[in-house]
């Protein structure tokens, strides 16, 4: 099938303003939109740059936004899109060069809600049990892959860069939600800073986007009402 891909391009070494770079292909309609941007890098023109790694829906490193839409490039196939399928870089972060954007402040965003697991009392001498019932109360917020897909699309973050984003909200609800932790009141005192949880409208434009199909909105409501009712 023919598709007529329209890449948003920009190399700050070069350009003064991104351009539209428009370059028709031959793919497969089974392939991805990820298979169509190689096919534009290795054949039509090597400067195109982008960020992929797993190429299979794992590492979240080629999240862009594919007709007008927060998805991952390697997960998105043409047949679905095309003819013309549109692609930018993920709003709300510098571009560094072409899909390539800027991950630290999302990273930084991410890192300030404590991500990790908090216990310092003695462990006991095999190891620090959880019920299946205790496990799921998080499970669905272990499935997160730091694709940014979420916080990019969320217009609460677009106004305000410093909001602190579903991404990082949906990380610290895994920790704030384990029973073997024992460091919620601290992310949770965290989030309730002035860019924190409360920046949240609750517009579902992260849970739409987001390629683990994570219930973000329902995770940042229980974030909300653990605020509310007091596990601080
Ligand atoms: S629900 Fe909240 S976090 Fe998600 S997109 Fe809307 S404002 Fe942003
Ligand atoms: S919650 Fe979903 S969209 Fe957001 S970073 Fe994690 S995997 Fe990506
Ligand atoms: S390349 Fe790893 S998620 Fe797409």
């Amino acid at each position: 099938m023919k598709v007529k891909l329209r890449i948003k391009r920009f190399n700050p070494e070069k350009d003064k303003e991104p351009w539209w770079g428009e370059y028709d292909v031959e793919m497969d309609p089974t392939d991805r939109v990820l298979d169509a941007l190689h096919y534009v890098k290795w054949h039509i023109d090597g400067t195109l740059t982008l960020r992929r790694s797993c190429g299979h829906g794992i590492c979240g490193s080629d999240a862009m936004r594919i007709n007008g839409v927060n998805r991952l490039a390697c997960k998105v196939l043409l047949r679905d899109v095309a003819p013309v399928v549109t692609v930018e870089p993920i709003l709300g972060l510098p571009v560094i060069k072409d899909l390539v954007v800027d991950m630290e402040p999302f990273m930084a965003q991410y890192r300030s809600v404590m991500p990790y697991f908090v216990n310092d009392e003695p462990p006991p001498p095999r190891e620090r049990l959880q019920s299946p019932e205790e496990r799921a109360v998080f499970d669905d917020t272990t499935k997160c892959i730091l694709c940014a897909c979420c916080t990019t699309s969320c217009p609460s973050f677009w106004a305000r860069g410093e909001y602190v984003g579903p991404a990082a909200i949906v990380q610290a609800h895994r920790f704030i939600f384990d029973s073997r932790d024992r460091a919620a009141a601290q992310r949770l005192e965290i989030l309730n800073e002035p860019d924190g949880i409360w920046r949240c409208r609750t517009v579902y434009n992260c849970t739409n986007a987001c390629p683990r199909e994570i219930k973000i909105t329902e995770a940042i409501a229980e974030v909300k009402k653990a605020l509310l009712f007091s596990r601080l």
